[in-house]
C-alpha cells in the first residue's frame, strides 16, 4: 500500500503542469492573440497570473493571459474601465460567441473543454482571463469594473515572491499551495470557501513559516489551522500596489471560509491519528475525502 508520502507526492506531482498542458496553453494565448491583432493595437502578450508562477491547481482553468496595448490605445486610460472591457467583449464574442463572459477584470473565454470525474482535460486548457494592460513603468495597470477605476499590478513582484517562499521552505511551497486550491476548488464545498483563490497563496506568503516540517500531513494541518486563525485578517497586496486581496469576500463569507478550513483541519487530525494506530487506508481515504479525486488511494 501506498504510504501516506508517497500519497502526497503523487498528489504534488499530478496538480504539476506537464508539457502537453504547457503546449496547449501556448496554442491557445497564440490563437487569442492572433484574432485580437486583428482589432486592438497590441505590444505583447504573456500568460500570467498563478499559471506562470506555479502555483496553479488542476484542472487548469481560468489562465490569465495579459494583453498589452501600445500607447496608440492610451484613449482607454482616461475612460472608465468598463470600456475597454466591454471593447475586449465585444471582440471575442465575434469569434468565440457566449463563450466569453465579461470579468471584473477579464474577458474569461470558455474552450468548451469538460473535465472528466477524475478532474482530468486530456492536458487541455478549461478556459482564459484575457487581461487588457497598459505598460507604467515597470508595473502594469489593468482595469477593474468593480471599483470603476484603473488599479496597479507588478505579476513579476507576485512571481518574486513566491520563489523566494518556496525556496525557504525547502521547495515544497507551491506544492502545498497548489494542494490547499484545489481543496478550495472541491465542488463538496458548493461555493469556493475562500475567494478569490490568490488569496490563499497571499495568506501562504505569512502562514507557511518556520520551515518544511517533512510531513505533508502535519504541514497540511497546521496550514488549514493557521489560515482559518487568519482569514478575518486583512491581506494587503504583496506587491503593495493594488487594493487588499481580502476584499473579495464579506464578514459571512470569511466566517463560512473559517467554519471550512476549521473542519479541514480536523478531518486532517483525524487522518494523521488513522496512521498513528495503523490504518493507513483510511489516512488515504480520510485525505481523498477532503482534498478530492487527483488525491491517489493507490
Ligand atoms: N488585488 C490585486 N492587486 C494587484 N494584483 C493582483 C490583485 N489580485 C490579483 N492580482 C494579480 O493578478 C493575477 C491574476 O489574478 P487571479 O485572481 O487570477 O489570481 P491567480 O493567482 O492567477 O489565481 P488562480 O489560480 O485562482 O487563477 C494574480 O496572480 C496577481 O498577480
Ligand atoms: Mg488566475
Amino acid at each position: 500500500m501506498l504510504t501516506i508520502d508517497e500519497a502526497f507526492r503523487k498528489f504534488k506531482s499530478r496538480l504539476e503542469l506537464n508539457d502537453k498542458e504547457q503546449k496547449n496553453a501556448s496554442a491557445r494565448q497564440q490563437e487569442v492573440r492572433d484574432y485580437l491583432d486583428t482589432k486592438f493595437k497590441i505590444d505583447r502578450s504573456f500568460l500570467t497570473g498563478s499559471y506562470a508562477r506555479w502555483t496553479k491547481t488542476k484542472p487548469l482553468k481560468d489562465v490569465d493571459i495579459f494583453f498589452v496595448l501600445k500607447s496608440a490605445e492610451d484613449h482607454y486610460r482616461t475612460k472608465a474601465p468598463a470600456v475597454v472591457l466591454t471593447d475586449f467583449h465585444d471582440a471575442l464574442v465575434e469569434k468565440y460567441g457566449n463563450k466569453a463572459t465579461r470579468q471584473n477584470r477579464s474577458i474569461n473565454v470558455d474552450f468548451g473543454v469538460k473535465a472528466d470525474v477524475n478532474d482530468n482535460t486530456d492536458y487541455r486548457v478549461i478556459s482564459v482571463d484575457v487581461v487588457p494592460a497598459f505598460d507604467k513603468g515597470s508595473d502594469f495597470e489593468i482595469p477593474d469594473d468593480e471599483l470603476g477605476r484603473w488599479i496597479m499590478t507588478n505579476p513579476q513582484t507576485h512571481a518574486d515572491k513566491a520563489v523566494a517562499a518556496h525556496q525557504a521552505y525547502s521547495s515544497e511551497w507551491k506544492g502545498l499551495a497548489r494542494m490547499v486550491k484545489y481543496w478550495n476548488n472541491n465542488p463538496k464545498h458548493g461555493e469556493k470557501p475562500i475567494k478569490p483563490s490568490f488569496l490563499i497563496e497571499v495568506m501562504a506568503l505569512q502562514c507557511l513559516h518556520g520551515g518544511w516540517g517533512g510531513s505533508f500531513d502535519r504541514e497540511m494541518q497546521a496550514f488549514f489551522a493557521t489560515l482559518a486563525d487568519r482569514i478575518f485578517d486583512e491581506w494587503p497586496d504583496p506587491a503593495g500596489l493594488g487594493p487588499p486581496i481580502s476584499n473579495g469576500m464579506d464578514a459571512a463569507r470569511k466566517s463560512r471560509a473559517r467554519d471550512l478550513l476549521r473542519a479541514a483541519e480536523r478531518e486532517a487530525t483525524l487522518a494523521i491519528d488513522h496512521v498513528r494506530r495503523g490504518r493507513t487506508g483510511e489516512a488515504l481515504r480520510a485525505w481523498r475525502e477532503l482534498f478530492g479525486p487527483k488525491f491517489p488511494l493507490s
